[in-house]
């Protein structure tokens, strides 16, 4: 190829994939491009850059507006190039007299129905449009400007992010298009004909009544400033940019954050990202206001009871009185009394060092991490069938597959970049197989293909997966190849799941799918080349998780669906660094690189290069944090970036627990609910005031870079290191490239990983080792790390939780895509105006059967709690089971869910809640309690951070 890739160069129309190679001559440069590569698409790679408005490297070519015509000898005409593609030995000329003339007849009209208003406008020098004017030479408009136009057309504001002003639009079609090719959410269409066609968001009023779900592919593709964001509107053209990472979901998109001083004006997704390709949601491309937002608490404070207000103090003061305490605390209870939390919201390095600060300062193994409420299963069922705790593809692994089987996960709104890949392979024909209690958006993908949903009812994953796989045996649907080759325990496997009692006509009374179309989707899953699984929570937060995570890998290596691309194992992990915090050793019984600490060997590399002696026996996992704390055993705890008073489940015995705690030192953005417990609060920096890593659901590593200082002066990593330093173990990095390179030292699967090796690669997918050193896409290719994939038995044994007369109906919760976990950040942003409370599904039976309308306040009791939410009356629910998510405090969510896990490793159940409902008229009585502690919690918080005035002064304040 004649020019590298330049992620920052629109080359007109997308990549070719062919192998095959085109020799051909353009304006006489010879050129070797790909087969199936567009003409326009050949210049722009050799840096001839013809003149184009309706085309983009994102989208397929549309040929519409004619601008890149060009000739070609043997030819008649003028060809669009966009549209033309390569053929051997073709002979192209980009430009003469009469291409010129051409072009500047197009712009001409063009330019005669848009406003004049260059110098004032928002996109002034960040304008196709303008660009093009300039690039064919225009010097007048021979039309005037008086002739009929659409320049007065209303704008439309109503998107809180983006303006949509249709007098500048130039009817190129690109917004559509990105909207369908990129997105997938088909909201726009061209309306009209001729001169009357425009852009039309259907039969809404407006972008925010529409279907559109702000994912920015419109604003991203628009040529001209009819698209356009608000931010840059008001604060005007960037001056630089920085390639960073998104700080929400596991998807690890990469953006360019573009930058005016040191203000975010937008956050643009970044096309040579590996996980996203220039796509984003609206989290991460607008919902960044929150790292700015007033309610940041920028320093530190201290408090000696949580009846008291906080007393703002200087780093060292906050430091001091913290190890004070923790040292205080074991010199009377044991060095065992306390512990910590690591975040999946920081860095990787961030994330190390409070571990290594637990183990190597605290001098136990009392670490864990929110992992422990999700993806614990996984990493336990994975690494016993296939040997690593991980997904097994990339992402772009999807576009390969014939079926993808999707179980308790909604892509589209919590992974919602790569939802719209999925939406891409199944609108090219895929078969989609969704097991989900609820009807997911991806079951209404335009223009879908053959799909299946099997709704089954919560709590009995194991016993539909089991199903399945029997169907796949009994029916010889096996790859025997595969299975004899790379597989061990198949036999007794084999026998466990023919047995009649997995047969879908027995187990179709549980699972409540009938049998024939269990039947028909085991058929298809066995039947195609490639046949992918992707998972979610709704596979892991039960008390089977791990053993539904064991019977997805049974299914996966019984039908050879493990080690190339198109197919594997795909765990959709939820936040932006969970996996990295898993892999960074934030588990109690694991270190770094998931090495166990009862190993004598592996303790001796860590102690060598940490200089301590370690504990070998695993720590306190976070619900054993709690009853220990509750017990008088525990009682000191440091909190980084979690909020366990939201998130955890039965919120009243964490809540409790927290209470019971002498030292709770939190270290988070804002003063979030878990901080209202806290004794010391050590302010956070956001992921735009740090330098780090994040590690995505595929193990991709990317880079996270500062771009602007941190708001209270230290990154996360600092604080930690400052704490360490104080409690008397010393620790000296200054960056967190060291803190990578004793990650690499240490953890033998990031060996080959290195900031320098960050840079010139973009990414890394792990394992990074000897044998890989620019990482690793696909995982098993040849071998498991455990030499054979291990079938594994997989008894479907039903939950405790039933559903009684007194809670006849199901609990499951869930995310939605504008908001984001507990919603510290989204709260904090205008995305609170898609989804400003929790509110409760439920199908219109049950509703009907309580008297319950849309909109009704309803009482939702638990066996642990109760709480109050507001009815949402619909069909996707089924009957009998209600859906609800946990992204607002005062909802209470949690304070209904109970304390029933998994099996194996106390991932809680969150999935399986029984439940009763009845209409209510005002809050439950722990949200009326809850409110009022909250309410003074920000009051001592409001009297910390009020300036000093004669009153307070001298007043020890
Ligand atoms: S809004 Fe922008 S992208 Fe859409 S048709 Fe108009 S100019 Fe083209
Ligand atoms: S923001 Fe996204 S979903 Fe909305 S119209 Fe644009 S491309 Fe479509
Ligand atoms: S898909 Fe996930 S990582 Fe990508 S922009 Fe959205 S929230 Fe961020
Ligand atoms: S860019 Fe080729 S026809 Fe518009």
């Amino acid at each position: 190829m004649i020019e590298l890739f330049d992620p920052n160069k629109d080359y007109g129309t997308p990549v070719s994939t062919a192998t095959e190679t085109v020799h051909l001559s353009i304006d006489g440069i010879a050129v070797s491009v790909p087969a199936g590569t567009s003409v326009l698409r050949a210049a722009a790679m050799a840096g001839i850059n013809i003149p184009k408005l309706c085309a983009t490297d994102s989208l397929e070519a549309f040929g519409s507006c004619r601008l890149c015509a060009v000739e070609i000898e043997g030819r008649r005409g003028t060809p669009s190039s966009c549209t033309t593609p390569v053929a051997e030995g073709m002979q192209v000329t980009t430009q003469n007299g009469k291409l010129a003339k051409l072009r500047r007849n197009i712009m001409e009209l063009y330019i005669s129905d848009h406003p004049l208003d260059c110098l004032t406008c928002a996109s002034n020098g960040d304008c196709e449009l303008q660009d093009m004017a300039g690039a064919v030479g225009l010097r007048e408009v021979r039309y005037g400007y008086a002739g009929e136009n659409h320049l007065s057309a209303e704008k439309d504001e109503s998107n809180p992010y983006f303006s949509f002003d249709p007098a500048k639009c130039i009817v190129c079609s690109r917004c559509v298009r990105a909207c369908e090719e990129v997105q997938g959410t088909f909201a726009l269409t061209i309306a009209g004909r001729g001169f009357d066609s425009k852009v039309s968001v259907g039969v809404a009023d407006n972008f925010l009544d529409s279907d559109c779900v702000s994912c920015g592919a419109c604003v991203q593709a628009c040529p001209t400033a009819t698209l356009v964001e608000k931010s840059a509107l008001e604060q005007g053209q960037p001056e630089r940019s920085v390639i960073t990472t998104c700080a929400y979901c596991g998807v690890g998109c990469s953006f360019k954050a573009e930058m005016k001083g040191s203000e975010v004006v937008r956050m643009v997704p970044y096309k040579g990202g590996d996980a996203n390709h220039g796509h984003s949601c609206v989290k991460g491309r607008f919902a960044f206001g929150y790292a700015t937002h007033p309610d940041r608490v920028k320093e530190p404070m201290i408090r000696d009871s949580i009846e008291q207000p906080w007393r703002t103090v200087s780093w060292d003061e906050a430091i001091d009185f913290a190890a004070a305490r923790i040292k205080n605390i074991q010199a009377q209870y044991g060095r065992n009394s306390v512990g910590g939390i690591t975040s999946s919201r920081c860095t990787n390095e961030e994330t190390y060092l409070v571990q290594k600060l637990i183990r190597a300062a605290f001098g136990n193994n009392n670490t864990d991490t929110c992992a422990r409420v999700c993806h614990s299963p996984t990493g336990y069922g994975l690494k016993t069938t296939l040997g690593e705790s991980v997904g097994t593809q990339t992402f772009d692994s999807v576009m390969q597959s014939d079926v993808i089987m999707v179980i308790g996960a909604n892509p589209t709104d919590a992974h919602p970049v790569f939802g719209s890949r999925v939406r891409k392979r199944l609108r090219e024909g895929a078969t989609l197989i969704v097991a989900d209690p609820r009807h997911i958006d991806l079951l209404d993908t335009a223009h879908l293909g053959e799909s299946y949903h099997l709704a089954l009812r919560p709590g009995r994953n194991v016993a539909l997966m089991n199903s399945l796989a029997h169907v796949v045996i009994s029916e010889g649907l096996e790859d025997q190849g595969f299975i004899g080759q790379r597989t061990e325990g198949y036999q007794q496997w084999r026998e466990f799941i023919l047995d009649p009692i997995n047969s879908p006509e027995s187990n179709a009374a549980i699972t409540g799918v009938p049998a024939e179309l269990v039947r028909q989707a085991a058929r298809k899953f066995a039947s195609v080349p490639n046949a992918a699984i992707y998972y979610g929570l709704g596979v892991t937060e039960h008390s089977q998780g791990s053993t539904m995570v064991m019977g997805i890998a049974n299914l996966a290596l019984a039908t050879g669906n493990i080690g190339r691309e198109g197919v594997g194992v795909n765990p959709l992990r939820g936040q932006n660094n969970v996996q990295g915090s898993c892999d960074m050793g934030s588990f109690p019984h694991e270190l770094p690189g998931y090495q166990h600490v009862s190993d004598a060997a592996v303790r001796d590399r860590f102690e060598q290069v940490w200089g301590v002696t370690l504990d070998h026996e695993p720590g306190l996992r976070i619900p054993n944090m709690f009853a220990a704390a509750l017990e008088g055993t525990y009682k000191g705890m440091y909190v980084q970036g979690e909020d366990i008073a939201q998130s955890d489940p039965n919120t009243q015995h964490v809540q409790a627990a927290l209470t019971s705690l002498e030292c709770l030192i939190v270290q988070d953005i804002f003063l979030n609910e878990t901080a209202k417990y806290a004794h010391v609060f050590l302010p956070g920096a956001s992921f735009l005031e740090k330098n780090g890593t994040f590690t995505n659901a595929e193990r991709r590593i990317n880079r996270v870079r500062k771009v602007m200082p941190p708001l209270a002066g230290l990154e996360d990593w600092e604080v930690t290191q400052k704490l360490a330093n104080a409690l008397g173990y010393p620790m000296q990095y200054q960056h967190p490239s060291e803190i990578m390179d004793e990650i690499a030292q240490l953890a033998p699967t990031f060996a080959k990983v290195s900031y320098e090796r960050l840079e010139q690669q973009g990414s890394i997918q792990w394992p990074c080792n000897e044998q890989h050193p620019n990482g690793t896409p696909i995982m098993h290719i040849d071998a498991f790390p455990i030499g054979k994939g291990q079938f594994a038995l997989t008894p479907f044994v039903p939950t405790e939780e039933r559903t009684t007369r007194r809670f006849p109906l199901l609990l499951t919760t869930g995310r939605i895509l504008s908001q984001y976990n507990v919603g510290a950040q989204t709260r904090r942003t205008a995305n609170q105006v898609w989804h400003d409370e929790d509110v409760l599904e439920l199908h219109p039976h049950d509703a009907e059967e309580r008297g319950i309308a849309d909109g009704d306040w309803v009482g939702i009791s638990s066996r642990v709690g109760q709480t109050v939410l507001r009815a949402r009356v619909g069909e996707r629910m089924q009957a009998g089971v209600v859906y609800t998510t946990f992204h607002h405090p005062f909802s209470g969510a949690n304070v209904i869910t109970t304390d029933n896990s998994d099996w194996a490793t106390n991932c809680p159940e969150y999935k399986v809640t029984a439940v009763q409902l009845e209409k209510v008229t005002s809050p439950s009585s722990w949200q009326q309690r809850y409110r009022q502690f909250s309410e003074q919690q920000q009051d001592f918080l409001q009297q910390a951070l009020a300036p000093e005035t004669p009153a307070t002064m001298g007043s020890g304040r």
